[in-house]
């Protein structure tokens, strides 16, 4: 008897951890962007874009030591970030010099309890490698692959510690240096030096427009890693003297390596082409002209 209630017990427990595992590795780091202030801030209005997510992405509130820096849309089946979004800061640091066989990983995609992204090194990803490996991309994934981690929240966009949460793997897509060190460097130039002085706050948000859904579709890397066929970006500012500055930039991951203006209506109608739903990037006012 007794041993029956506790072999009954067993299964319910199991059958509970089984059922906690699947929601964690599946479903996501949060549910809801909002569920974490810090992570909320990161965007508009505190609201997140609409049209982007799907059944293969997680929502990622990227924290460092316990401090929530920003976030993050990761899909799962590309092994790449959709987007990220965060306030673009004055960046007073250099760039922390880790080596990228040690930039950072996330716990809660290989359905480890952690809130905090952890280095490559430490004993939590060597102990879990498998799970790791299997649920986002790693640093041996770009070696050799002839593309750049190429930063969607860049490092110099940033200080101190919200500089060092820049470099996870979460945080980066497969780019084409000429690309990455070219246009689109040029316009994260344009960022700090014309519209950080000129705003008293800005939001932005830069993502990738995989090259395809599956495997058999677009260019892979070692058929695990997506590698996007363009960049996008957009910003939301208020302007310091009164009313707001809205654009956008489509940047092709080939030749001719091009960044392209637009506003930010147009980015929206060409990423729901290829998402296949209504984007909306700003939800809430006057976010579209
Ligand atoms: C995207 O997220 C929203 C808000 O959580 C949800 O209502 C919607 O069903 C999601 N869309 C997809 C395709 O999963």
């Amino acid at each position: 008897m007794e041993v029956q209630i506790m072999a009954h017990t067993f299964v319910s427990m199991t059958l509970f951890l089984i059922i906690l595992a699947t929601w964690i590795a599946k479903g996501e780091v949060v549910q809801s962007f909002s569920e974490i202030p810090a992570c909320g801030k990161s965007f508009h209005l505190g609201e997140e874009p609409r049209g982007l997510n799907s059944s293969s992405t997680a929502r990622i509130c990227q924290r460092l030591r316990g401090v929530c820096f920003y976030a993050t849309l990761y899909d799962q089946n590309a092994r790449i970030p959709i987007y990220s979004a965060y306030i673009l800061e004055q960046s007073t640091t250099s760039r922390p010099d880790i080596s990228s066989s040690n930039w950072y990983l996330e716990p809660m995609l290989a359905g480890i309890e952690k809130p905090d992204m952890q280095q490559a090194s430490t004993s939590l990803v060597q102990n879990n490698l498998e799970q790791f490996e299997e649920s986002q991309a790693v640093n041996n994934d770009y070696r050799n692959s002839g593309l750049t981690r190429g930063h969607l929240n860049p490092s110099q966009h940033h200080s101190s510690e919200a500089q060092i949460a820049t470099f996870t793997y979460t945080n980066m897509a497969p780019k084409e240096s000429k690309l990455n060190s070219g246009s689109w460097n040029q316009y994260e130039n344009f960022l700090r030096s014309s519209i950080l002085p000129s705003c008293s706050e800005t939001h932005v948000v830069t993502g990738v427009i995989p090259s395809g859904a599956t495997v058999q579709q677009g260019v892979w890397i070692h058929g695990r890693v997506n590698v996007p066929s363009f960049f996008w970006s957009a910003f939301f500012c208020q302007l310091k003297n009164g009313g707001w500055r809205t654009e956008a930039r489509l940047g092709r991951n080939a030749s001719p390596f091009d960044v392209q203006t637009k506003t930010v209506a147009e980015l929206e109608e060409i990423l729901a082409a290829q998402f296949g739903e209504d984007v909306t990037i700003f939800p809430g006012e006057n976010s579209s002209e």
